[in-house]
């Protein structure tokens, strides 16, 4: 399973780099205004420079929700770099230009998906990913958990090619169970990623090991 951040931030982004565990980013409008990049060019400079931090996939959304402005957004932030890819929304204008950028060779991410007949009509698009919200789904009180187990299982019967990946994650349990259910990629925040780390008795059994080797040296 790939790792990817959920962040516009350039240092969460390079920490989770220098872990060595970094396969990508994902960003979306609300995490750009976060940062307070706006303005056509700031939003690209921005892109470019995280694009320079990581070789893998970048996920950079389109704002237009008509397909004429999708195309030609997607078309320049896909100019960007070489590992852009363009995130589109699972609206009708939206499945009409992951078509349209499938065809001519751009990657997509399909995103907002909530249902897993949205998550078919994205994989039929030829979108590169989809991205269903477990966290939202669960704020709702539905189960964003079992979404992903649906989605990979109609990808898997159907022999679908569109990688799965899980957003909206918010803990380090959503990790865990994403990697369980089927997940092909989950994207998170830089807190939740760390969060995996601890273990009291790791703490514990590292804190006795210093302890026995200090004593040793006496
Ligand atoms: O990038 C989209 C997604 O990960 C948003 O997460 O926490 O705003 O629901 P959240």
């Amino acid at each position: 399973m790939k790792f990817f951040i959920d962040t516009a931030n350039l240092d969460q982004i390079k920490e989770a780099h220098e872990l060595g565990i970094l396969d990508g980013v994902t960003t979306n409008p609300s995490l750009m205004a976060k940062e307070g990049i706006s303005g056509d060019k700031n939003v690209i400079d921005h892109y470019a420079k995280i694009c320079k931090v990581t070789s893998g996939d970048v996920s950079a959304e389109v704002i237009s929700t008509d397909f004429e402005g999708m195309v030609e957004e997607g078309k320049k932030l896909a100019g960007i770099a070489e590992n852009i890819v363009v995130k589109v929304p699972m609206i009708k204008d939206g499945v009409k230009a992951i078509s349209y950028f499938t065809e001519h060779g751009i990657r997509t991410n399909c995103t907002l998906v909530f249902s897993p007949g949205q998550a078919i009509l994205a994989a039929k698009a030829g979108a590169t990913y989809v991205s269903p919200f477990i966290g939202r789904v669960d704020d709702t009180c539905w189960d964003g958990m079992q979404l992903i187990r649906d989605i990979a299982e109609i990808y898997s019967v159907q022999f679908f090619d569109t990688e799965i990946l899980a957003a909206s994650i918010r803990n380090p349990m959503h990790i865990v169970e994403s990697a369980k259910s089927g997940a092909d990629v989950v994207t998170c925040p830089l807190k939740a990623i760390l969060g995996l780390l601890n273990h009291p008795l790791t703490d514990k059994g590292l804190a006795k090991f210093l302890a026995d080797h200090k004593n040793a040296q006496k």
